[in-house]
C-alpha cells in the first residue's frame, strides 16, 4: 500500500459532490486528545489551555468577530497588503499550482488569492486545512463564488494536515499561513514547526506566511482588550467548551480576561484568572482542580517580530525569501519563501 492510501486510512472521507469532499480524522480522535491534553495542562503548577482549543464552533465565531473590531488592525491590515500583492503573485506562480492553507476558518482572506489563482488557471484547487467544523460553511459559500474551484477539506491539526499533504501527489503547492496564527508558538515550537512545513514542501513550492510586527504597546494591547469586550468572551469561551465536552463545572462568572503586552519577549500573553479560591470538576479528565484568588491560567501567546528577525528565522529553517509585503504603517507582514 502507498503512503497516501495508508494515511487515509486515518481519515473518514466525506464526499459532498464533484467539487467538495472532506477529510476528517476517524471520531475519538479530536477528542481523546482534548481531554488527555486538558488533563496535563491544568493538572500542574502552572496552568494553561491550548490555544488551539478556542476554535469550537461558538470560539470560531468570536474569532470572526474579533477580525471586525477597530481595535483589531491585523486582519484589515493583512487584507490591505493581500490587495496589494494580488499584482505581484501572477509572476510566481502559474497552471500547476493548487492552493493550501493553513488554518482557513472562514477563508475571508483567502479569496483575494483565490481571486488570483482562479483567473490564472481553468481549474483551481483548493485544500483547506483547519481543526474546526467551519470548514465545511466556507467551503460551500466559497463554491457558490468560484465556479472553477475544487475543494479538498482536512479538518484537523496543521500536524495532521500537514502529514496528510506529505506526499500526496506531484502537484506544486502554494502554502498559506495567514494572521499571524503562527505566533501562537514559542520560538522553539515555531522553529520545529517551520521545519515541518519545509520538509513536507517539494522543490518549486512556496509558502506565504503573514506575522505581526514589533510596535507600540498600547496598540498591540487594545487589540488584546476591546472596548466590546468580544476578546475577553472569545478567551471565556474556552471554559464553556471544556463544560460542554468534558463534563466540567467551570462557572464563567470566576473568571476574567487578562492580557499583557510582554515587552521583552515581544509577545501578548493572554490569561484566565481566577477571581476566587475555587475548585472545579473536569469529570472526562478525571481531574478536580483547584485554583487560587487571582491563579492564571495562560491560553494565549501571541508573538510579534521584527522584519529582521522574520528573514532570520525563515533563512535559519532552510527557505529562500522570494518576497516580502508591508502595509504603510509597517504593522504586518507578508513573506513569500520557496524551498531552498
Ligand atoms: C489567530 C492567533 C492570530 O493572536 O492575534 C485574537 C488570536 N487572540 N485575539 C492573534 C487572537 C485574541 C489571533 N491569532
Amino acid at each position: 500500500m502507498n503512503k497516501t492510501l495508508q494515511k487515509n486510512l486515518d481519515y473518514k472521507k466525506f464526499v459532498v459532490d464533484s467539487k467538495l469532499q472532506y477529510f476528517k480524522p476517524h471520531a475519538g480522535k479530536i477528542e481523546k486528545t482534548f481531554a488527555e491534553e486538558i488533563s496535563f495542562s491544568l493538572n500542574r503548577k502552572s496552568k494553561f489551555i491550548s490555544p488551539k482549543f478556542f476554535y469550537d464552533k461558538k470560539g470560531s465565531d468570536l474569532f470572526e468577530t474579533i477580525c471586525t473590531l477597530p481595535e483589531y488592525y491585523p486582519t484589515r491590515t493583512e487584507i490591505q497588503i493581500l490587495k496589494n500583492l494580488q499584482n505581484d503573485l501572477p509572476s510566481f506562480i502559474d497552471e500547476s499550482f493548487r492552493l493550501v492553507e493553513l488554518g482557513s476558518g472562514a477563508s475571508v482572506k483567502t479569496r483575494l488569492i483565490l481571486d488570483v489563482f482562479t483567473k490564472l488557471q481553468s481549474n483551481t484547487e483548493y485544500f483547506p486545512i483547519d481543526i474546526s467544523e467551519i470548514l465545511t460553511e466556507s467551503s460551500e459559500q466559497l463554491l457558490q463564488d468560484y465556479n472553477s474551484l475544487h475543494i479538498t477539506g482536512i479538518i484537523d491539526t496543521y500536524e495532521g494536515g500537514l502529514e496528510f499533504l506529505k506526499n500526496y501527489d506531484d502537484k506544486k503547492n502554494l502554502i498559506l499561513f495567514l494572521g499571524s496564527s503562527f505566533g501562537n508558538f514559542s520560538p522553539v515550537n515555531g522553529k520545529n514547526f517551520l521545519e515541518k512545513i519545509n520538509s513536507t514542501m517539494k522543490s518549486g513550492d512556496l509558502f506565504l506566511i503573514g506575522l505581526d510586527l514589533v510596535k507600540d504597546s498600547k496598540i498591540l494591547e487594545s487589540a488584546y482588550n476591546d472596548s466590546q469586550g468580544i476578546t475577553a468572551k472569545f478567551n471565556l469561551n474556552v471554559l464553556s467548551r471544556i463544560n460542554d465536552e468534558l463534563d466540567a463545572d467551570f462557572d464563567l462568572n470566576n473568571f476574567s480576561h487578562h492580557s499583557i503586552y510582554n515587552k521583552e519577549d515581544q509577545r501578548i500573553e493572554m490569561y484566565l484568572k481566577s477571581l476566587v479560591n475555587q475548585s472545579v470538576i473536569i469529570s472526562k479528565s478525571n481531574l478536580s482542580l483547584n485554583l487560587e484568588k487571582n491563579e492564571l491560567i495562560h491560553t494565549e501567546y501571541s508573538h510579534k517580530y521584527t522584519l529582521d528577525q522574520i528573514k532570520i528565522l525563515l533563512e535559519s529553517v532552510g527557505f529562500k525569501i522570494e518576497h516580502v509585503w508591508l502595509d504603510d504603517q509597517t504593522h504586518f507582514s507578508l513573506t513569500l519563501v520557496s524551498k531552498n
